[in-house]
């Protein structure tokens, strides 16, 4: 295979970003759009702006007659683990959006449904993709920060008032004033964010690349249900989860987005016998600014800016800049579409992506029971071979 024909389904934001980050993509063309919301599928088909791409608007349609080769699952985080398992059913690789999954039940499913086609299957987490990650890796792998003690990731995104609602039959965000005199206004899936720490994936997906480590044990809290900010989302303003890894490092995660935060959204910070580093703490973003870095053996007295850039840890192609966070939403799709030319296995695969959420739906349990929980093992091996159920 030459070129890979993709279907994406989801036509929010998110969804139609898409189209614009595989037209960029070497070798990938978009050949079908699909969401149950028909004025979306308009923008995505004016956003392709290519005769050729077809429009559904039922998604076991797209899987059945679309001209495709792989699929994009691009809807609400908790409609993501069903429709990847019924793609890869219909034969088709299949790339899913941050966050996967909110269940273990979804997860193990998940993993069940890849080994089982044995087809190609990668989380979009870009933020592993970020120069500061490769960095990091290097850093810690030559031993220039000595032995990784403590690790932390923060994910702090306020959500504005005006995306609390949308309309039920174009699917525009409003806000609550608009909504109150709208009788097609529902509730949008901001809402229904219930445990924030279960979308820590882009904090953990780069820290864990940065440390090449898996999470053991998970421990978490979090404030009560039903947010001091909005009196429309359910779910706990911030969850702080606490993970221990097989490698021996602590790492603290926090998440929360529906209380007022400034940016950056993201912070990481790495802890180390000999040296710091972190990202930057000011600015729009955390990516393509400098960040901290202090070293135990190099006469510094405190942490002193350092930069890291892709051009020294690895090329990054004109057309990577041009899309979105940073330019890193390039990768996952890229590395996606280059596993299914040239069948390698992608970076975030199936495990990966499980040792990435897996902590995050357990540290969510773990709020909800005060004990700490231990992570499974996601990989086959000798209790659980490729496609069988985990035992008991
Ligand atoms: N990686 C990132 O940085 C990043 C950034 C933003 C969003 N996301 C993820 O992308 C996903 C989409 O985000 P969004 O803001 O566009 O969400 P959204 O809620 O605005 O859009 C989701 C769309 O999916 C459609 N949909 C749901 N189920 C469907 C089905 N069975 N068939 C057809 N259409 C269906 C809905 O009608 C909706 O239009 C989310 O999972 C989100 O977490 C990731």
């Amino acid at each position: 295979m030459e070129e890979v024909k993709i279907g994406i389904v989801g036509m929010g934001g998110r969804g139609r970003g898409w189209i614009s980050t595989c037209g960029l993509t070497p070798n990938c063309r978009v050949t079908a759009l699909c969401d149950v919301t028909r004025p979306l599928v308009e923008q995505g088909l004016e956003r392709a702006d290519d005769p050729d791409v077809r429009a559904f608007y039922d998604y076991d349609e797209m899987l059945a007659e679309g001209d495709i080769d792989a699929v994009a699952v691009i809807v609400e985080p908790k409609g993501l683990a069903d429709l990847t398992i019924r793609a890869l059913e219909a034969g088709k690789h299949t790339i899913c959006e941050v966050p996967l999954c909110y269940s273990m039940e979804d997860l193990w499913r998940m993993i069940l449904a890849v080994e089982r086609t044995g087809l190609k299957f990668q989380l979009a987490e870009q933020v592993a993709w970020a120069p500061f990650v490769f960095a990091w890796r290097d850093m810690v792998a030559n031993g220039e920060l000595g032995k990784i003690l403590f690790a932390e990731g923060q994910y702090f995104h306020g959500m504005p008032e005006h995306i609390l609602y949308q309309d039920s039959e174009t699917g525009r965000k409003m806000g609550r004033e608009e909504a109150r005199n709208n009788p097609k206004a529902v509730r949008s899936r901001y809402c229904n964010l219930g445990d924030p720490i279960m979308y820590h994936t882009h904090d953990l997906s780069p820290l864990l690349r940065a440390l090449d480590d898996r999470v053991e044990t998970v421990f978490c809290m979090g404030t009560r249900r039903g947010s001091y900010s909005h009196e429309e989302v359910d779910g706990s303003d911030l969850q702080v989860a606490l993970m221990h890894t097989e490698k021996d490092t602590v790492i603290r995660l926090a998440a929360g987005f529906s209380f007022p935060t400034p940016k950056p959204a993201h912070w990481y910070h790495l802890v180390g016998t000999g040296g710091t580093v972190e990202t930057a703490r000011v600015g729009a973003s955390c990516l393509g600014q400098p960040g901290k870095r202090w070293l135990a053996d190099h006469f510094m007295a405190t942490r002193e800016p350092a930069e890291w850039s892709y051009t020294e840890w690895q090329p990054a192609p004109p057309e990577a800049a041009a899309t979105g966070h940073g330019g890193t939403d390039f990768y996952p799709l890229t590395d996606f579409i280059s596993s299914i030319i040239a069948d390698t296995e992608p970076f975030n695969n199936i495990y990966r992506a499980a040792e990435v959420q897996g902590p995050g739906i357990l540290a969510a349990v773990s709020a909800q029971s005060g004990q700490p929980i231990q992570v499974p093992e996601f990989r086959p091996n000798e209790s659980r071979p490729a496609g069988s159920s985990p035992p008991e």
